[in-house]
C-alpha cells in the first residue's frame, strides 16, 4: 500500500466520524471501554468454563464430579446475564470513539450481527432448559437429564463469541472494506459474509476460560467451607481441580497468546514483539505463578478469595495490550487518532454517568451481593438482618430518586 492509498483511507475514516463530537474526553471512553471489556470477557470465560465443568460432570459417573457440575451450572447461568450486561458497556464506548470502524464492520455483516442476538437467546434458553430439567433433584449425584441441551448451549455461545471476534477483527482492516463491500466491482448487499478473523486470537480469549474457571473452583471451596454442613472431601476435590485448571490453563492460554502475537497483521507495525505484547504475555502467566506461590500450605485458605481478582488483573492487562494493538493499527498505520475527536463537553451527562455508576450501582449491587453472599453461606432458609433490610430500602430509594431526576431533567430540557 502506498502513502496515497493510506492517506485516502485516513480521509475516509475521518469523513465517517460523527461531526457532533463526543460529550467528554475520548480517553475516558477508551479507559472505561478497556475496563468493562475486561469484566465482560471475565464473565464470558466464566460462563464457558463453568458450562464445560457442568457438562463434564453430567457425563462422569464420579459423585464429586456430578456435584461439582451441578454447582457450576448455577454459576454459568448467572455469568451469562452478567456477561451480557457488562458486554453492553464496551459496546457503547467503542462505538463512540471508533464509530467509523465499528459501524462499517457491523454493516458489512449485518445478518450476523442480527443473528448474534437470536443465537444468544437460543443459547441461553438451552442452558436454562438443562437447568430446569435438573435443579429440583435431591440427589445431585444422579445422571442429569437432557445433557444434549448443554452441549447445544455451549456450541451456540462459542458461535456468538466468534461473531463478536469477527466484528472486532473487521474493524482493524479499513484497507479491505471497499473490496468486501464491492467484490469484483459488484456491490454485495447481503451482509452475510464473515470477512476477517484470527483463530489464534479467538482461541486465546476462549482458552482463558480454563484459568478463570479454575480460580472460581478454588474460590468456591473457600466460600462454602465455612458452612456447618460443609463436606470438606468434596470441597477439597473442587479446589484441587481448580488449582490444576489455573496452572494448566495459564500455560495453554500463554501458548495461544504467543500464536496470536506471531500472527498479528502487518499493519500493526511489529506489535507482536513490542513491550506491550510482552507485558500481556506475562499477565497471562500471572494466575499460574500466583497459584504456585499462594495456593499451598497455610496461605491456601487465606488467599483463595484472591484467585478471581488475580485473573481479573491478568485479563485487564491483556485488555490494555489489546487496545494498544488497535491503536497501533488504526492510528499508527492508518492515521486515525481517537485522541483528536472533537469534544463538546457535557458536564451534566458525564457527572450523571459516574454518579449513577458509583451511587446507584454501588448501593444496589452491594445489597444484592450481601444477600447472595449470606444466603450461600447459610444452611436452610436465610433471613436478612435489620441492617441488610435497611440496605435494601436505601437501594430502592436511591433508584426512585434517580428516576425522578431523570424525568425531571428530561421534561425541563423539553419545555425549555
Ligand atoms: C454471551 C455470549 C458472548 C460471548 C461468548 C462473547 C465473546 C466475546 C469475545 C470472545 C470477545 C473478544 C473478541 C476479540 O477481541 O477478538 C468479545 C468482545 C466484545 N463483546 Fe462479547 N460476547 C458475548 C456477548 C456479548 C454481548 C451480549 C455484548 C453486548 C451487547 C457483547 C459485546 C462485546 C463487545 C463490545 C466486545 C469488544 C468490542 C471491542 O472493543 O472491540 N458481547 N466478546
Amino acid at each position: 500500500m502506498d502513502a496515497q492509498q493510506i492517506q485516502q483511507i485516513t480521509e475516509m475514516t475521518y469523513a465517517l466520524r460523527n461531526p457532533a463530537g463526543v460529550p467528554t474526553y475520548p480517553i475516558i471512553f477508551i479507559g472505561l471501554g478497556v475496563l468493562t471489556f475486561a469484566l465482560h470477557i471475565l464473565f464470558v470465560q466464566l460462563l464457558l468454563g463453568t458450562s464445560v465443568v457442568a457438562l463434564y460432570g453430567a457425563y462422569n459417573n464420579d459423585a464429586h464430579w456430578r456435584r461439582l457440575g451441578a454447582a457450576m451450572i448455577d454459576i454459568a447461568k448467572v455469568s451469562v446475564s452478567v456477561a451480557i450486561v457488562v458486554g453492553v458497556a464496551p459496546l457503547l464506548f467503542v462505538q463512540v470513539v471508533y464509530d467509523p470502524h465499528w459501524y462499517t464492520s457491523n454493516v458489512l455483516y449485518a445478518d450476523w450481527v442480527i443473528a448474534f442476538v437470536i443465537i444468544m437467546i437460543l443459547a441461553y434458553w438451552a442452558m436454562y432448559f438443562f437447568y430446569f430439567q435438573n435443579y429440583k433433584r435431591e440427589d445431585k449425584t444422579a445422571e442429569p437429564k437432557s445433557r444434549w441441551s448443554l452441549i447445544l448451549s455451549l456450541a451456540l455461545f462459542l458461535l456468538v463469541g466468534f461473531i463478536m471476534h469477527s466484528l472486532t477483527s473487521q474493524m482493524l482492516h479499513p484497507e479491505q472494506w471497499q473490496e468486501w463491500y464491492m467484490p469484483n466491482g459488484k456491490m454485495d448487499y447481503s451482509g452475510d459474509t464473515l470477512h476477517a478473523y484470527n483463530v489464534w486470537r479467538y482461541a486465546f480469549f476462549i482458552s482463558m476460560a480454563i484459568p478463570v474457571t479454575g480460580a472460581m473452583m478454588v474460590t468456591y471451596r473457600r466460600f462454602k467451607m465455612v458452612r456447618e454442613d460443609a463436606d470438606m472431601a468434596y470441597l477439597n476435590f473442587a479446589a484441587e481441580v481448580g488449582k490444576k485448571w489455573i496452572a494448566v490453563g495459564s500455560i495453554v492460554s500463554f501458548a495461544l497468546y504467543v500464536a496470536w502475537m506471531m500472527t498479528v497483521q502487518e499493519t500493526s507495525g511489529g506489535f507482536g514483539t513490542s513491550l506491550w505484547a510482552m507485558i500481556g504475555g506475562i499477565a497471562v502467566l500471572l494466575p499460574a505463578i500466583w497459584g504456585a506461590v499462594r495456593l499451598k500450605g497455610k496461605s491456601y485458605d487465606m488467599c483463595s478469595y484472591m484467585a478471581l481478582p488475580i485473573t481479573l488483573v491478568a485479563g485487564l492487562i491483556v485488555a490494555i495490550a489489546r487496545e494498544v494493538l488497535r491503536y497501533d493499527i488504526l492510528n499508527g498505520f492508518f492515521g486515525y487518532n481517537f485522541f483528536d475527536y472533537k469534544v463538546v463537553m457535557d458536564w451534566y451527562s458525564t457527572g450523571l454517568f459516574f454518579l449513577t455508576f458509583a451511587v446507584v450501582g454501588g448501593a444496589v449491587l452491594s445489597y444484592y451481593l450481601t444477600i447472595a453472599w449470606k444466603a450461600g453461606q447459610t444452611v436452610g432458609v436465610y433471613t436478612p438482618s435489620a441492617t441488610v433490610n435497611r440496605m435494601g430500602t436505601i437501594a430502592i430509594w436511591i433508584l426512585i430518586i434517580w428516576m425522578v431526576q431523570f424525568f425531571a431533567i428530561g421534561i425541563y430540557t423539553w419545555v425549555q
